[in-house]
Parts: C-alpha cells; sequence; structure tokens
C-alpha cells in the first residue's frame, strides 16, 4: 500500500495572549501539535480519536492547508497541503461535525450547484456523483429545503455529499456523528462503509462515538497533547488499556450472584437483573453460552465502554509504566512534559 498522507514529525504551536490583570497581558504558547509522525495508505479508513484538546482538529486542519504546521514535514496525495491548498482541494473532502459548509439560506442543491462551478467538475461527472449521493444519502426529499431548515443529522448527510461531488480521493471527517440520533449514525456509517469498499475512498475519522470506530475502522490511532499514543487495532487499544465490557443477564428470578468463572465477574445485582464485567478484547460469546447452559436466562445485551473509559484506561496504562503489552499496536511511551 502506497503512503498516502504522511506525517513526519509535524509541529503545531499556537500563540495566544491572555489577559492576566488589568491592563496586563501575558504571551504564552500552545503546542497543539507535538512531534507527531504517522502515514496513511491509500483506501485505509483511519480512526482519529483522543480528549478535548489532544490537537485532532488541528491536525485536520492542517492536512486540508487550513492551518500551516510550525515544522515538520507532510504531504497529501504527494502534496505539501499549505503550498498547494487549491491544488490540494480538487483531492479531499472535508466534513467538520460542528459547522456546515453549506450556505444556510439557499436550497441544498443551490449548494451543490455551486461546488460544480467552485470546483470545476465536469457536468457529466458532477450529474452522475450527484445522483448517486443524493440516493445512498436520501437527499431527494431535502434538496428544495432552504439548509436552515434542515435536521442535524439531514444537514450531516447534506454536507458529507457536498464534500465527495468532486470525487476525492481522501475524506476527513471531524465528528460527522456528533449529536445525531441512532438512525442517522447508522446511515452515515452505511454510507461511509460503501463508500470506502466501492471507490477505495481513503478516510481519516475522528468522533468521540467508540461504535464509529468498531463499525468502520481496523486501524485507531489515538493522540494525547498533541503527541500520538497509540497506533494499531481497536482490539489492541482496548488491551491497552484493560477496559471493560459488561454483559447485563435478566433472569427468571432472583439469584445469588453467577458464577460465570475468571475473568467474568459479577459487579451489580438488581432483583433477576445481573451485570457482568469482562475484558474488552474478549469475545462475549463463551460467557453467554455458558450463563445460558446453567442459569434461567430470559434476555441478555453487552455494554460497549464508551471511548472516552478507553482512552482515559489506556493514557492511565501507559503513565503507570506497565505499558500497553504486546497488542500488535505500537503504543507510544509517556510524553516528556519536563519541556512543555
Ligand atoms: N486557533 C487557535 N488558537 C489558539 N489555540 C488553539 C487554536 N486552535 C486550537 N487551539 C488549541 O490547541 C489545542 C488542540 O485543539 P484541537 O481543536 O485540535 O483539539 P481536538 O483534539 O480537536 O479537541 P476536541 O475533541 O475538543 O474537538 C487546544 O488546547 C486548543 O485550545
Ligand atoms: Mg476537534
Amino acid at each position: 500500500m502506497t503512503d498516502f498522507i504522511e506525517v513526519d514529525g509535524v509541529e503545531k504551536v499556537f500563540d495566544v495572549r491572555r489577559k492576566t490583570g488589568f491592563l496586563r497581558r501575558e504571551r504564552t504558547q500552545v503546542r497543539a501539535v507535538d512531534s507527531l509522525s504517522f502515514t496513511v495508505g491509500r483506501g485505509e479508513m483511519v480512526g482519529y480519536i483522543g480528549p478535548n484538546g489532544a490537537g485532532k482538529s488541528t491536525t485536520i486542519k492542517m492536512l486540508t492547508g487550513i492551518l500551516t504546521p510550525s515544522g515538520g514535514r507532510l504531504r497529501v496525495a504527494g502534496i505539501d497541503p499549505a503550498r498547494e491548498r487549491t491544488r490540494l482541494a480538487h483531492r479531499i473532502g472535508v466534513v467538520f461535525g460542528q459547522r456546515t459548509t453549506l450556505w444556510w439560506d439557499l436550497p441544498l442543491i443551490d449548494s451543490y450547484r455551486l461546488m460544480h462551478r467552485m470546483y470545476r467538475i465536469p457536468d457529466a461527472r458532477y450529474a452522475a456523483n450527484l445522483d448517486r449521493l443524493v440516493e445512498l444519502l436520501g437527499l431527494a426529499d431535502l434538496l428544495d429545503r432552504p439548509v436552515r431548515q434542515l435536521s442535524l443529522g439531514q444537514r450531516m448527510r447534506g454536507d458529507i455529499a457536498a464534500a465527495l461531488l468532486h470525487d476525492p480521493d481522501v475524506l476527513y471527517l471531524d465528528e460527522p456523528t456528533i449529536g445525531l440520533d441512532v438512525v442517522s449514525k447508522a446511515k452515515v456509517r452505511d454510507f461511509l462503509r460503501e463508500l470506502n469498499a466501492e471507490r477505495g475512498t481513503t478516510v481519516l475519522l475522528t468522533t468521540h462515538d467508540l461504535q464509529d470506530i468498531e463499525q468502520l475502522c481496523k486501524r485507531v490511532m489515538v493522540i494525547d497533547h498533541g503527541r500520538m499514543m497509540y497506533d494499531g487495532p481497536l482490539a489492541g487499544l482496548h488491551e491497552a488499556g484493560e477496559s471493560e465490557r459488561v454483559l447485563v443477564v435478566d433472569l427468571e428470578r432472583e439469584l445469588p450472584p453467577i458464577d460465570a468463572g475468571a475473568p467474568a465477574r459479577v459487579v451489580r445485582v438488581e432483583g433477576p437483573r445481573q451485570w457482568l464485567a469482562f475484558p474488552a478484547s474478549a469475545s462475549a460469546a463463551p460467557l453467554v453460552a455458558r450463563i445460558a447452559a446453567e442459569y434461567p436466562l430470559v434476555d441478555l445485551s453487552v455494554r460497549e465502554p464508551d471511548i472516552e473509559t478507553v482512552i482515559a484506561e489506556m493514557l492511565r496504562s501507559l503513565g503507570d509504566g506497565r505499558g500497553a503489552g504486546n497488542t500488535g499496536g505500537t503504543p507510544k511511551p509517556p510524553p516528556d512534559r519536563a519541556t512543555a
């Protein structure tokens, strides 16, 4: 696989002026991205996660050329984003979940017509892409409505279509499912999976929803304080942080705590309902089979840990010096804060 995105020792330092008192201002620097290096191959779909303020959006802005790095080297499709932003624009699509690129007061279709012109998309290709995106994203009834009248989920689908009208090779998604309900999230995920499988579009996905990653990305990168903390498969991240999933079991009647065998253990009992924690990296199947065979089972469900918990666990385990073990991923050592 050829490297499509190359990030090599990239830094981003922001100068910020802080008011520290009456007529007193202090200039400080925020190191939003700190010696960051990674590559993404063509056609890969990679999750890019980390706590608030970790530097995710800053990275994406540098990869689009909106922000210029303070140091290091960046290439997307062989192009230096900051130096050739316009040329790069034809190769990339961007969706910022918190903002829209659509014209607020215009009908949705007018935004698309404007992009048709702006990107100089050949007419036949524009028409074919529009048809396909309208169908896949369910936009047919929305095209004549002003964007400001759309619901959040509708607008997000509209934004995703806008980012793809010019057939970009890479799509950056910065929290595309934020604030969406379960059904809308599922629609967006289905679409992205199909886009990646059929067109081979390279996708870099930032999200605070672990299920987005679980359902879409084989590989996940975790960033904290601007530094890469982990790069590898999601299962490895679970192992690194020793995070747990919870099996919620409804029995026919109230019973003493279930003996499911290590490593599963009952963490809560409420009448006929019991909660069993087990390592997130393990399969639930043997546990479920055992409980079903030995207990009067009515119903059960598995609860996933949320992304914040998984990341916090992993960062804590790295900080403890226990390391992340041999997970197949590449847990990075804790950053040296002495220089900060
Ligand atoms: N234009 C700016 N000027 C000054 N500081 C900035 C600027 N943009 C970002 N920062 C700072 O850089 C750091 C990284 O911000 P960034 O938006 O990249 O985080 P993030 O990982 O996207 O977080 P979130 O999950 O909250 O979206 C933060 O400390 C933020 O305050
Ligand atoms: Mg962000």
